[in-house]
């Protein structure tokens, strides 16, 4: 339910919690003033108007930040249904009180496109970073690269190594994006999928008469992914700058990923909700009479890029996030609703890709890795909010239940349950991929810049009241990256004197 009321008093005090961070729990109260925490402590005494929350029994741990959203994206002949208002408040009742959206530049414009997103972003209720999408290369690109991190506080960039003929762009592009990102302490980001190989996946589903849902997967297997994720990697260490892969979803990606860690590269990635919590079986219905009654339309609201893959990746996804090997979790929230996904009934390449997740990632993530005993409540904190505020170097006013924090809190109550239904979810979506699914732990609480936003299954949001969050460049990745060129070019020493003295 929504009310468009704000809280009362600018106090706070949540009483009695066992208060969460990345690297330390504790039983704590929590005190916040004008939207910022200012203590953190056993037994604070408060004597003035102050708003006390109990939070006995409960986790009191820093909100969500989601690095991964859609949020009004127009993709041409239709727009997702959720904007910055439906789709912040969806994140706020699920324990999401950041994110970080994708700006696509207009007409080949950055800053046209960052003029366009700052205008959909006026009616948010929650704080939101941006990053920037390159489609294109030359001077101007470059420059308004500069433009953007210098002066309006975007420090990465993504690159769409698919979707060829749209958004996709070739090695040489990358090499020069990389280049650029690096020089400008901007973190690089990939959609890895090989987009040439896509095309050619999906010419022969068509040629062979594939034309439903199920098409979508088959066009695009995960050695697609492998190939585009190995490739991004090689081509930032050849560059020597720190690589982002965004929803990574097969094994094939995650294992690229691992490799270039364990040589000490510095490559963060992000598998998604749907990347964990979900797998293809919905295309595939034993009994073929059933499986070639499907309804196309709803099958199509699974549909997004790269594909949910195969069970197995799911499980293999969740120990490599367990294990260090993955670092953080988004949900590539973007949502089209059956009726626009209903567009590609007879040809799967015209449907909308992308799935919803914005207001389910919190619990999802609580019941699939904390509940079944993969990671600690700890853990929990780092992949779904630290992490992305320390790569994103906007911790610990985010990220954090620290003294000086902004006051975006969440309580989660682990004896409660969850269910997700498209009936009660607030996403203007009207379907759901993770529809009757239930699990343990709830949010019963989310606070966002000190402001009590979701008590009691209702939400209290605000337009107008999310904040643009700036993020600077130089994060803790690029800590040492001047050592290791000096050392590279140290080694070019012997060549380049060779050089000399036969010229
Ligand atoms: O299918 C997806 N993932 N849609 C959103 C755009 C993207 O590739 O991230
Ligand atoms: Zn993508
Ligand atoms: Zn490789
Ligand atoms: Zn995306």
């Amino acid at each position: 339910m929504f009310c468009d009321a704000g809280t009362g008093s600018s106090k706070l005090l949540i009483k009695g919690g066992t208060v969460v961070n990345a690297h330390h729990q504790q039983i704590a109260d929590v005190y916040v003033e004008d939207g910022v925490i200012v203590a953190v402590n056993p037994n604070i005494r408060v004597v003035d108007d102050v708003t006390v929350i109990d939070a006995f029994g409960k986790y009191v741990m820093p909100g969500g930040i989601d690095p991964h959203t859609h949020l009004e994206f127009d993709v041409g002949f239709t727009a997702t249904v959720d904007d910055f208002f439906s789709g912040q408040a969806a994140a706020l009742a699920g324990g999401t009180t950041m994110h970080i959206d994708f700006v696509i530049p207009l007409n080949g414009s950055l800053t046209a496109g960052f003029e366009d997103y700052e205008k959909k972003a006026k009616k948010s209720c929650m704080d939101y970073g941006f990053h920037m999408v390159i489609t294109k290369w030359d001077e101007t690109v470059s420059r308004e690269m500069e433009l953007m991190v210098k002066e309006k506080g975007i420090n990465s960039f993504k690159f769409f190594m698919a979707y060829k003929g749209i958004l996709m762009i070739n090695d040489e592009l990358l090499l020069e994006g990389f280049k650029k990102c690096k020089s400008l302490g901007a973190l690089a980001m990939v959609h890895a999928e090989n987009g040439d190989a896509v095309y050619e996946g999906q010419e022969k589903m068509i040629e062979l008469g594939i034309t439903g849902p199920e098409g979508h997967a088959l066009s695009r297997p995960s050695v697609v992914e492998g190939e585009a994720t190995g490739r991004a990697i090689h081509l930032a260490d050849f560059v020597n700058t720190p690589l982002y892969v965004v929803h990574v979803m097969s094994i094939d990606a995650m294992e690229e990923i691992a490799k270039a860690r364990k040589s000490g590269q510095k490559v963060i990635g992000e598998p998604i909700a749907s990347g964990l919590a979900l797998d293809e079986s919905w295309l595939w219905h034993p009994d073929f009479e059933i499986a070639a009654k499907q309804v196309p339309s709803l099958v199509s609201i699974y549909v997004m890029s790269p594909p949910i893959r195969k069970r197995g990746h799911d499980k293999a996804l969740q120990a490599a996030l367990s294990t260090g090997i993955l670092q953080l979790v988004g949900t590539d929230h973007c949502a089209f609703n059956s009726t626009q996904k209903a567009r590609g009934i007879d040809d799967f390449r015209k449907i909308p890709n992308g799935v919803n997740g914005i207001e389910e990632r919190m619990h999802l993530v609580w019941d699939i890795m904390v509940e079944s005993g993969q990671i600690t409540p700890s853990d929990y904190v780092r992949l779904t909010s630290t992490e992305c505020a320390r790569i994103f170097n906007i911790y610990p006013k985010k990220g954090a239940i620290l003294p000086g924090s902004d006051a975006d809190i969440i309580i989660l109550n682990p004896n409660s349950s969850f269910e997700i239904s498209a009936k009660s979810h607030h996403s203007r979506l009207d379907t759901n991929v993770y529809e009757g699914r239930t699990g343990k732990g709830k949010i019963e609480v989310t606070i966002a810049g000190g402001r009590v936003v979701w008590e009691n299954d209702e939400l209290k949001v605000t337009p107008g009241s999310g904040r643009y969050i700036q993020m600077p460049p130089f994060s803790y990745l690029f800590d040492g990256l001047d050592k290791k060129d000096a050392i590279y070019l140290n080694s070019l020493q012997a060549p380049v004197k060779r050089a000399k003295a036969s010229s």
